[in-house]
């Protein structure tokens, strides 16, 4: 691996490490996920819990809590404690307008988010993040995880040439791209949004890669294919480092909360003919920012 690349990663590798009193915080690589035990997340958290949930969130990215039972009501708590809901883009009928069942059968043709992808990018406001619950897995050793990949990590490791060709340039995300070959639902209004390719955490400040191959359809000051050969180098890198990524392994009542500011992530749809189900609430996030 060349030296600039290494660099990034030992900037990441030799933080010092974080101090929890009310957690125990478990890396599940040194640059992305943890796992997190010692909270019950049925429960209202006390202060102290909160703060230290929110610096694991800003160190990890991806947090897992395991045997957790909780209901709807508990799930959207959980998920208000870091800002207003996020509503499901056209919620079923007669279902909470901000709860998104995740769901696979056998007669299922195509499984959500099975790709590497951001939620929503496409909207000017995508969401913060993501609180999936998964209470069926499919049968044991069937597959079903869920992999994560370090979007600053991404931006981090690329070449000095690469990333000032980078800065400056936006992209636009558009909401029809998912849907290309099939219909729409009814109803659907195809948000479009032009985004910095770079953009800064709000929270750290830290820079990211913001593109990705579910909704980025293009890179406004570059040729059509001047932008595809850039989109696929960046995808490919995505998918294809190692470094990058984590890989979470649902067991029953498991909860992951993903910082979607910052982290691609992708369903992997190896379990045909198992079901696999769960609910997702998100929180509201706001324009990322250059
Ligand atoms: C999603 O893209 O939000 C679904 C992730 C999953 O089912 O693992």
């Amino acid at each position: 691996m060349e030296q600039f690349a290494l660099d990034a990663i030992e900037h990441i590798t030799t933080r010092p490490p974080e101090v929890y009193d009310t957690l125990v915080v478990d890396p599940l690589t040194p640059v992305i996920g943890a796992e997190v035990s010692g909270l019950d997340l049925s429960k209202e958290l006390t202060e102290g819990q909160l703060d230290e949930l929110k610096r694991a969130f800003l160190a990890h990215h991806v947090l897992v809590f395991r045997d957790q039972t909780l209901s709807d009501t508990d799930h959207k708590r959980l998920a208000g404690y870091f800002g207003e809901l996020h509503p499901v883009t056209l919620p079923a009928e007669g279902s909470d307008p901000y709860v998104l069942e995740i769901s696979t059968t056998k007669d299922s043709r195509a499984v959500a988010g099975n790709g590497w992808h951001a939620d929503g990018t496409a909207d000017a406001e995508p969401s913060l993040g993501s609180m999936l619950y998964i209470t069926r897995t499919p049968e044991p050793g069937s597959g079903g995880d869920t992999l994560f990949a370090n979007m600053h990590l991404a931006y981090e490791m690329l070449s000095p040439a690469v990333k000032s060709l980078l800065d400056g340039l936006t992209a636009v995300h558009d909401g029809l791209l998912p849907w290309q070959g099939e219909t729409p639902p009814a109803g659907y209004v195809a948000p479009r949004t032009e985004h910095p390719v770079v953009v800064r955490h709000p929270d750290t400040g830290r820079r990211l890669l913001f593109v990705n191959g579910a909704y980025t359809s293009h890179i406004t000051q570059l040729s059509r294919g001047e932008s595809r050969a850039v989109l696929d180098l960046l995808y490919d890198q995505t998918a294809r480092t190692p470094f990058l990524n984590c890989r979470v392994r649902w067991t029953q009542n498991t909860l992951v909360f993903w910082d979607n500011r910052c982290v691609q992530h992708h369903a992997t749809w190896d379990y045909y003919p198992h079901s696999r189900y769960g609910r997702r609430v998100a929180i509201n996030g706001q324009r990322p920012q250059a």
